[in-house]
């Protein structure tokens, strides 16, 4: 039966999403391609893995699975507190930042308001948009995707109640200054709010870059996304939280299902925060990493976008699918650009050294292949 002729009718405004598409997984492209090695370079997950002291803590919970989670995640959201000098009541937890995105537009978001994104970027925001029939309103992004303060203000009507900055943003890797932010926050209309995406701030080193966190302490309607997926490296347990004023965490709240966040993803997270050394290591990876791509992309002659995050977006040219689909064939998974309307571009996750070795030695035979056409 088709969609047309169901008699049950679904809400019309869902008719507009789109399902995400993941970064293909590795079985999945083993399955299709009997290949034996998969390196995944699709979804800006940590190359080190998960951290040793979450690992502990899962092994440690194990044994009181059959006991519901904590509905309220008390432990985890005083750890964060006390970790970043705010109230534990100034945040909430969520199955991973994507189930955020959808507390924010369904407490915010009426039938006919509108949201602004800015393109390109991640794609949840418009998901969360169009769940709730408000209207999208999309700004590009400038310059070499830098982000055009001017154009997000004249975007701005009396509709907005949602701005979605991501910063660093993927899949560029560009970031939103501090001072503009600030500015940004000062001259807009207060009963708009501001969904600040800083999923990958552990990354950014840019002395005026902010992860939003202080805007939320001096109390202005922002409301800031964080993951454990990425630096964290818990990605297949769902964990995220937003940090935002009281008020708006008590919205929040009200749309929450009670056992959001698992037991074992509360444990995990907690420990995770305090594992330092992970989180050093990480990084260290990640700018060694992220260089390795740099210099390839270079001696290659292929632009690239600096980026102050965990992947880079790489302008492939005119053969851009055929040669992730060559890659693919490889055994290696990167981004393909299309998903963002950058048909020319390939987004690639920083991987560990022999990761990275990998897809170069094989982009690298690739063009040359193509070259000798
Ligand atoms: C910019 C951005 N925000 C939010 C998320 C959501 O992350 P998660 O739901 O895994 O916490 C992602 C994941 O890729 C992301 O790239």
């Amino acid at each position: 039966m088709s969609e047309n002729n169901m008699e049950v009718k679904a809400r019309k405004t869902i008719q507009h999403i789109h399902p995400y598409t993941p970064g293909k997984p590795i079985w999945e492209l083993q399955n299709e391609l009997g290949l034996t090695r998969v390196i995944k370079l699709a979804s800006n997950e940590n190359p080190l893995g998960p951290s040793p002291k979450a690992l502990e803590a899962i092994h440690c919970s194990l044994a009181d699975i059959h006991r519901y989670p904590d509905a309220s995640t008390s432990n985890l959201r005083q750890a964060m507190a006390s970790k970043l000098d705010m109230k534990p009541e100034q945040f909430i937890v969520t199955n991973g930042g994507d189930e955020l995105i959808t507390l924010a537009c369904e407490a915010f978001l009426e039938p006919g308001d509108e949201m602004i994104v800015l393109t390109p970027s991640f794609s949840e925001y418009e998901f969360g948009a169009h769940l709730m029939g408000a209207t999208i309103v999309a700004v590009p992004l400038g310059e070499q995707f830098a982000f055009d303060m001017d154009a997000i203000i004249e975007a701005v009507t009396e509709r907005t109640k949602i701005l979605c900055i991501c910063s660093p943003n993927n899949p560029t890797g560009t970031y939103l200054s501090k001072s503009v932010l600030h500015h940004l926050l000062d001259v807009l209309p207060k009963h708009l709010l501001v969904l600040f995406d800083a999923a990958y701030s552990q990354y950014a080193t840019a002395e005026d870059y902010t992860d939003g966190l202080e805007f939320v302490r001096a109390e202005y309607p922002i409301l800031v996304l964080q993951t454990f997926s990425k630096i964290f490296g818990l990605a297949g347990l769902r964990v995220g939280y937003g940090a935002a004023p009281e008020v708006i965490i008590r919205q929040l709240l009200k749309v929450k299902e009670p056992f959001n966040v698992n037991a074992l993803a509360q444990a995990a997270a907690t420990a995770a925060l305090h594992d330092d050394e992970h989180l050093r290591l990480s990084l260290q990876a990640n700018t060694q990493g992220r260089e390795q791509l740099y210099r390839a992309f270079e001696k290659l002659r292929l632009p690239f976008i600096e980026s102050m995050s965990n992947f880079v977006l790489v302008e492939l040219g005119l053969n851009a699918k055929a040669i992730y689909e060559q890659l693919l064939h490889k055994g290696i998974i990167v981004r393909y650009g299309g998903t963002w309307n950058l048909p020319s571009h390939a987004r690639v996750s920083v991987g560990s050294e022999s990761e990275n070795a990998a897809f170069i030695q094989e982009l690298t035979e690739i063009l040359h292949r193509i070259s000798i056409r």
